[in-house]
């Protein structure tokens, strides 16, 4: 059995999507196929944290503040995750603009909480994504997992998962909704990626699996 992929996963917030990939590496989706070797945290006294740290996994905290300026922050975190040997980062619910080196571009993925392009872009996270779509009375909205670059929310997508956006919906019901398509979403990207079956060509990802339904 090939080792199981080392997943870093960098956080700024409640830790929900962290808490979902350890239940998916614990007898899920990703079982025998990831562990999560790190977490990076961007601030302090986030629920993320605890998270990570009653699994067992490693926690650093690395405040963008503390560096001069976005290069040495960069240069940071990529340190860390090269001494981590981490195979995959995972963007979960992470706030904190960084440079990926041209090394790390196909092995950085992110979730949004939104079928991009839509509703993506600076400013587009968490609440304030649902609250847009209902502001233009969205009649479906979903999630993306797409491979980052250097613009924010512009990379290739990788997977989608569509739900219905309701007059009635408030903010938190439609993020439920999301949230929940999102629980299958990432695992079964980083699935398809340890699995080697994912193509990137240019902005387009094609998943090499006969037997995969989208
Ligand atoms: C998730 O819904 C994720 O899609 C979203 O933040 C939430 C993180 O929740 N990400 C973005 O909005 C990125 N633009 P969590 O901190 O509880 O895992």
């Amino acid at each position: 059995m090939p080792k199981p992929l080392r997943l870093g996963v960098l956080l700024s917030g409640g830790g929900r999507t962290l808490e979902n990939l350890l239940a998916e590496i614990d007898g899920g989706r990703l079982a025998n196929l990831a562990e999560v070797a790190l977490v990076i945290a961007s601030r302090p006294g986030i629920r993320g944290i605890e998270v990570g740290r009653n699994a067992g996994v490693p926690v650093h905290l690395v405040r963008r503040k503390e560096f001069e300026n976005v290069g040495a922050y960069s240069q940071a975190m990529v340190k860390i995750l090269d001494e981590a040997e981490v195979d995959l980062v995972c963007l979960a619910g992470f706030l904190s603009y960084w440079i990926l080196p041209d090394r790390y571009l196909g092995r950085v993925m992110n979730i949004h909480p939104a079928l991009l392009p839509s509703f993506g872009g600076t400013g587009m996270y968490g609440h304030h994504v649902h609250e847009a779509v209902l502001a233009r009375g969205g009649k479906v909205s979903g999630c993306t997992v797409h491979f980052v670059n250097n613009e924010y929310d512009a990379g290739p997508i990788i997977l989608q998962r569509a739900v219905p956006a309701f007059a009635e919906d408030t903010p938190d019901t439609l993020a439920a909704r999301v949230f929940r398509e999102e629980c299958i979403a990432y695992p079964e990207a980083i699935r398809l990626f340890a699995e080697g079956r994912l193509r990137i060509d240019r902005q387009v990802v094609h998943v090499e699996d006969p037997n995969y339904q989208p």
